[in-house]
């Protein structure tokens, strides 16, 4: 990661860490950022109960899929892929974050995209699509379709954690992760492998 980048978002980081703007940091251990490098940025919900204790996104079980699905398609959140939430704090008892929550939060999120300039954003669930794209569709209707914003391309999938519940939903994600890696070999980096497409 570049110098600068990395100075940006550290700049960014002690910003978020002192953000009070809404009652969810009062309810929760520490402040989630996000981490990885750039290349592919993957956008969840918001912290469960093990990345508010360890502070890091997608460390639970579902970040445990998560991980897995990353590498299906050749992604490895230290080599090419930042992972962070629409919001930073969790909502307690893992609730859904509200409409005013994310929207609160959304600054955070969007300094994080500014600052990484991802070509290709993968948005897991439908708060991340909903919050980031601005629509109040929902992520059955849209998941696997490529949405383009601002020179950015935008995939909504299910969140890992809907397949831990429904693994029948795998098979959609799967399908996703495979347009993913080619959007990312047209638009990123040609020669990226992956093992399974
Ligand atoms: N679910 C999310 O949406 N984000 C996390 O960081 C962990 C679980």
């Amino acid at each position: 990661m570049s110098q600068t980048i990395l100075a940006e978002l550290e700049i960014l980081k002690q910003e978020v860490l002192a953000c009070r703007r809404c009652r969810l940091r009062d309810g929760c251990q520490q402040v989630v950022f996000g981490e990885g490098r750039p290349g592919r940025l993957v956008i969840g919900e918001g912290p469960g109960a093990e990345e508010d204790r360890q502070g890091r996104p997608f460390v639970g079980a579902a970040g445990q899929l998560l991980d897995k699905i990353l590498a299906s398609g050749g992604f490895d959140r230290q080599v090419n892929a930042y992972i962070a939430n629409v919001v930073k704090c969790r909502p307690p008892s893992n609730r859904v974050p509200t409409a005013q929550e994310c929207a609160t939060c959304l600054r955070h999120l969007e300094a994080q995209i500014k600052i990484l300039k991802p070509k290709i954003v993968l948005l897991l669930g439908a708060t991340a699509l909903q919050a980031v794209l601005k629509t109040p569709q929902g992520i059955t209707r849209l998941r696997g379709k490529w949405q383009e914003r601002d020179g950015i391309y935008y995939m909504p999938t299910f969140h890992p954690a809907a397949l831990l519940r429904d693994p029948r939903r795998k098979i959609d994600v799967w399908h996703d992760i495979q347009l993913l890696v080619a959007k990312y070999r047209e638009v990123v980096d040609p020669n990226h492998t992956s093992p399974f497409c």
